[in-house]
């Protein structure tokens, strides 16, 4: 695969060829993604949930997602690296945004963040992008705002809901966004803005018809064993395979049955002796 620019996503789209989208949040993931021709990658601040622990992605700091991004961007070599602004890294003033979308790109190694909001975000879209850093947008649910919906039930099923989805959408698209991702939201509407934008769309959980799609690394790879949202679907079940593994990995050292010779590393023994007296 070369190497993927906003301007291939653009492309892709008058093509009408779908682009896949996942997450990843360490170099080992990043390696298999480059090598899988995924063509974008997602450092998301879901890595509050997914590898840190927490119980929603408010708690994830600028310096978490930059960490992780390091990592991302040092095994990954051609997919578009996008990071995530955390919760309040872009809220309080345009001249913080910016700056913090800067870091993720100069400290990070990103080629693009993204950012959560519609209108309410629009001029800072503006700002970031009049700097030459390419600004994804995501709408529809919005985990940042967890608190404010109440949850993460789908959003624009009322009239309401449905015409502020698309002016979010219509906003950023004329802010200078590059793309849009559409989180839970109804798949005749997502369709509806499909067709609107100019820019590419990216779903999860908003149906066939986005010009995209994208899962979380943790959903699609069944890594969660207790729960599985209903926008994912599982490639593998590697949360079971890995249990397997370590159980029987303890079952083989409790009975000595590791490690083998193949395991381990010989030496003329006869220098054991030489040992003697010490
Ligand atoms: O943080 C994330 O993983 C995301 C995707 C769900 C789009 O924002």
């Amino acid at each position: 695969m070369a190497k993927v620019t906003v301007r291939h996503l653009a492309e892709m789209k008058e093509r009408g060829e779908k682009i896949p989208m996942i997450t990843a949040y360490d170099y080992t993931t990043a390696v298999i993604a480059d090598a899988a021709e995924i063509p974008v990658v997602l450092v998301g601040d879901s890595l509050g949930m997914v590898v840190l622990g927490h119980e929603s992605t408010i708690p994830v700091t600028l310096e978490d997602v930059i960490h992780h991004t390091k990592m991302v961007a040092r095994g990954n070599r051609n997919s578009l690296i996008v990071a995530d602004l955390p919760f309040m890294t872009y809220q309080i003033d345009e001249g913080q945004s910016l700056r913090n979308a800067a870091r993720l790109l100069q400290e990070g190694g990103a080629h693009t963040v993204k950012l959560e909001g519609g209108e309410k975000v629009a001029s800072t879209v503006r700002r970031i992008v009049d700097c030459d850093i390419p600004v994804m947008g995501h709408i529809g649910v919005t985990p940042q705002s967890v608190n404010a919906f109440g949850g993460y039930r789908v959003r624009g099923r009322s009239a309401e809901q449905a015409r502020q989805i698309l002016r979010d959408a219509l906003a950023l698209e004329a802010a200078g966004a590059y793309a849009v991702v559409l989180e839970l939201v109804p798949a005749p509407l997502s369709r509806v803005i499909t067709e609107r934008l100019s820019i590419p769309t990216i779903g999860i959980g908003a149906g066939p018809e986005c010009d995209g799609q994208v899962q979380v690394l943790h959903d699609m790879l069944g890594l969660f064993t207790d729960f599985v949202p209903r926008h994912a679907k599982q490639y593998a079940h590697l949360g079971q395979t890995i249990k397997e593994a370590f159980a029987q990995y303890s079952i083989e050292v409790r009975n000595g049955s590791f490690p083998t010779e193949n395991q381990s590393f010989s030496m003329d023994e006869t220098i054991l002796s030489e040992l003697d007296g010490i």
